[in-house]
């Protein structure tokens, strides 16, 4: 989805840009993903997961700008891609038409400055204004700062879902389920 530009002043003073995420940042978005994976153990990808070549996430990254039913929106500072938030909707049934589910990521080095809570305020207008009517997402136990962020966002915990995510090391999380009506 296309949507208008916006800039943000975060904690440390800098300018942050929240903009559709495009092809032109398709390099950035493989390093990002590689890199964000391995900085958290709080995100579902391995790093070595992320296989992606150049091409298809430019193919990726100008379908998802084309489509009316996705908000990829990416955070820039000063050239540089800190983090992505994406919103979709859950299937093409009408009966699921109303919802849409939201996932969002930074670089550690972006943390804490206002970012996440800037991007999901407009993310949810942005949302509300495409029509959907509830936003969920789904949050791993212990990812205390995401869990902060989503209250101060307006989600409300709804539920748990059992072992989750299952490690390389046999370890398991369960994740919490939330939701914000738009
Ligand atoms: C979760 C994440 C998106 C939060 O974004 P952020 O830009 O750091 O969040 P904000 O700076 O807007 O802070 C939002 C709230 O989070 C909480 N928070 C921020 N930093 C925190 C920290 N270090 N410890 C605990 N809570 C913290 C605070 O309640 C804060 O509200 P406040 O500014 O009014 O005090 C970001 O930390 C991140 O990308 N983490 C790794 C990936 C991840 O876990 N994604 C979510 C998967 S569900």
């Amino acid at each position: 989805m296309r949507f208008a530009e916006k800039e943000i002043v975060l904690k440390d003073g800098r300018t942050c840009v929240l903009k559709p995420n495009s092809p032109e940042y398709a390099e950035q978005m493989i390093k990002y993903l590689k890199e964000t994976s391995g900085e958290t153990e709080f995100l579902l990808r391995n790093p070595d997961e992320v296989k992606f070549t150049l091409e298809e996430e430019q193919n990726l990254l100008a379908g998802f700008l084309d489509n009316p039913g996705i908000i990829m929106m990416a955070a820039v500072v000063d050239g540089k891609v800190a983090g992505n938030m994406s919103i979709a909707g859950i299937g093409p049934q009408r009966r699921l038409a109303h919802r849409c589910s939201l996932a969002i990521a930074l670089y550690k080095e972006f943390w804490g400055l206002g970012i996440g809570t800037s991007m999901i305020g407009y993310g949810s207008e942005l949302a509300a204004k495409a029509g959907w009517k509830q936003m969920d997402l789904e949050v791993l136990a212990g990812n205390d700062q995401a869990y902060k962020l989503y209250k101060k966002c307006g989600f409300i915990e709804t539920g748990v879902r059992h072992n989750a995510l299952r490690y390389d090391d046999g370890t398991c999380r369960d994740e919490i389920l939330m939701y914000k009506e738009l």
